[in-house]
């Protein structure tokens, strides 16, 4: 099948990819033209383990090709997939939805025949029924726009393989719709033969499922590390008690990985967006224990730099610090609200001389914040440092040797932020060793 893909973004560039390797004929077009002629060139332009090869081998099978000319778009396929950006808007929760707008006003007077437009991004209860009337009002005489939602679920660090292989492909259709579905069904004709559940909806409701998905996922983040505050306080070791819980099937064991917390270019502004849509539908009491989500999400980071300054005898002043990532989470180089960065900054301002190191966001960190001291490798950061906070888990630091690691740090004090660490091992290597969630006292004992 031949389909666009606008928005080269993380979404689109991977769906683009992926769809091609599935076997379609993909134009990936943005408005951006220097991405375009990086993923024309072979190159992805973030990091994203295995997106590289697939991008490589389907530019060169043919099957894909990337432009910024919404004409050539117009003409190439008669499905389009939207994939572009829903950042929050400044000085408001709300997401600001400029992108998915001006997508619809550059593409539909360009169209001739029948179309379906699958959105992807995440948007708004009620933004596909808004662009259905948009694109009805802007299709030419005698052409037919559909708009779809199929909302996207791919994790940053696992995108090709969530993208090809699913959990599940939820598809929200106008009522009515004849061709939607069974477009849907040709396109991804092969996660659907290996068994991938397979949901039609209306589109209120395909909206609401990504939207709730996310605010699901925060949401246990955010519980574990209430939990982990009190845990501090009362001596208790929040780590075990999330392996005792995680046990009930019920509850489950993933996203209760207490530490940092949650950052990223999707679960923060999503939830806030979530708030700001309740509030504008006049049920703003639905979605308020989000605020407190987010309040103790951020808190962490507040509590990191707290437990800091503490173990510098209260004052950051001239203290070295290591901070070993700066990506919001592993297998990334996405440093959108990371909270190590957020971390790191904070230690900084503070007073402290911070060394950063993460193996992959080092350009998008400086970037953001070219203030901070950079190290070049691992052992950079921590030679000479007062104290160690571990605020990424990439694997390197997950396996450090705490040995080796004692030979180049001036003082030998850990604060593990993702609970990553074996205590134990730490100790036994002269280290003290503190982790959010986990007694103080008894870390340091
Ligand atoms: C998230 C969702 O997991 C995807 O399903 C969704 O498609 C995506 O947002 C999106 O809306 O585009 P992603 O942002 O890649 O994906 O990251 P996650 O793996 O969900 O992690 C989010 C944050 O939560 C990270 O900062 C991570 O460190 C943190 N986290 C995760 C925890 O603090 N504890 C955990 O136990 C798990």
């Amino acid at each position: 099948m031949r389909m666009t893909v606008i928005g080269t973004g993380y979404l689109g560039a991977t769906h683009a990819a992926c769809m091609a390797e599935l076997g379609h004929d993909v134009l990936g077009v943005d408005v951006d033209e220097a991405k375009i002629d990086s993923l024309q060139a072979g190159e992805v332009p973030f990091f994203e383990p295995g997106l590289p090869e697939v991008l490589t081998r389907n530019l060169e099978a043919g099957r894909l090709g990337f432009t910024t000319s919404y004409e050539q778009a117009a003409a190439f396929a008669h499905v389009h997939f939207l994939g572009v950006g829903t950042p929050q808007q400044r000085g408001s929760y709300a997401a600001d939805m400029t992108y998915v707008r001006a997508v619809i006003e550059n593409l539909v007077p360009l169209l001739e025949g029948e179309h379906v437009i699958f959105g992807k991004s995440t948007v708004p209860v009620g933004t596909a029924e808004e662009m259905q009337a948009l694109a009805d009002s802007l299709a030419r005489p005698g052409t037919s726009v559909e708009i779809a939602w199929n909302p996207e679920f791919l994790r940053e660090g696992y995108a090709v393989k969530d993208t090809i292989s699913p959990d599940r492909i939820v598809l929200g259709v106008r009522e009515g719709s004849t061709r939607a579905e069974g477009i849907a069904r040709e396109v991804y004709a092969t996660p659907l033969e290996q068994g991938t559940p397979f949901r039609v909806m209306d589109l209120a409701t395909s909206e609401l499922v990504k939207v709730s998905a996310n605010a699901f996922l925060a949401t246990k983040i955010s519980f574990i590390n209430a939990i982990s505050e009190i845990c501090e306080i009362a001596g208790g070791d929040v780590t075990a008690l999330a392996d005792a819980i995680g046990l009930d099937e019920r509850i489950g064991r993933k996203f209760l990985g207490a530490g940092l917390g949650f950052g990223g270019g999707c679960l923060p502004k999503d939830i806030r967006a979530f708030m700001a849509r309740a509030g504008e539908l006049g049920a703003d009491q639905a979605l308020t224990f989000l605020r407190e989500v987010d309040a103790i999400n951020m808190r962490r980071r507040d509590r990191m730099v707290q437990l800091t300054k503490q173990v510098c005898d209260g004052n950051l002043l001239g203290h070295r610090v290591a901070v070993l990532g700066a990506a919001f989470k592993p297998n990334s180089d996405d440093v959108r609200d990371s909270p190590a960065l957020s971390v790191a900054g904070s230690l900084s301002l503070a007073g402290a001389d911070v060394s950063v190191y993460d193996p992959q966001a080092m350009d998008n960190a400086k970037k953001v914040f070219p203030t901070l001291g950079y190290a070049d490798s691992v052992e950079e950061a921590l030679r000479g440092a007062d104290v160690v906070v571990l605020a990424t888990e990439w694997r390197q630091f997950k396996e450090l040797d705490p040995v080796a690691v004692g030979e180049l740090v001036d003082t030998k004090i850990i604060i593990d932020g993702r609970n990553v660490l074996d205590p134990v091992t730490w100790r036994d290597a002269g280290w003290t060793i503190h982790a959010l969630g986990r007694s103080l006292d008894k870390a340091s004992a």
